[in-house]
């Protein structure tokens, strides 16, 4: 397995997006349209490899000089469980850190919180719904 930082208007990048539908939004009923490149062009995309295909993902959306969001965490589904989401969230954070940026933080879907637990993650403030799912921010000094 390899992470690699992808661009916009890339196979990976395509296939990034079939991965970010399959396992985060077709499973809520959320339609392709959610998903606006144009909007996420300044972001950065983080992807996991296996194969040459892309088995993991998550974007960094920059908040201001010191916060950057972690956002669409997804690791296919059969592949679950063997520590791609983890290395993936190490990688983030030191691209993150390179980048300046000290304070990471995501809204976490409430069934997850314990992955981003593990990964030293702690909540910050009361529980709130985005795409109609139970979510708490959580966050971690870098
Ligand atoms: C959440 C997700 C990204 C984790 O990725 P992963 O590759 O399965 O996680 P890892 O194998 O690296 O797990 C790291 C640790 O977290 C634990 N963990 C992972 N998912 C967990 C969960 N849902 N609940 C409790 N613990 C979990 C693992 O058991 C492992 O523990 P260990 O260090 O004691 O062995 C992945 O399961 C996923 O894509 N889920 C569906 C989409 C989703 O909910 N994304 C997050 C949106 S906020």
């Amino acid at each position: 397995m390899t992470i690699q930082i992808i661009y916009t208007g890339t196979p990976a990048y395509e296939q990034m997006i079939d991965l970010r539908m399959e396992v985060l939004l077709n499973p809520i009923g959320i339609p392709k349209t959610y998903i606006s490149p144009e909007k996420e062009k300044q972001d950065i995309f983080i992807a996991a490899f296996e194969d040459e295909k892309v088995v993991g993902c998550c974007i960094l959306t920059p908040i201001n000089e010191k916060s950057i969001q972690l956002r669409q965490m997804a690791v296919k589904q059969n592949i679950q469980h063997s520590g791609i989401g983890a290395a993936i969230i190490k990688f983030a954070e030191s691209n993150a850190k390179e980048r300046g940026f000290n304070n990471l933080f995501m809204h976490a879907r409430d069934a997850v919180i314990p992955f981003y637990e593990k990964q030293g993650y702690q909540i910050d403030g009361e529980g709130f719904t985005e795409v109609n799912i139970p979510h708490h921010k959580m966050k971690k000094e870098l």
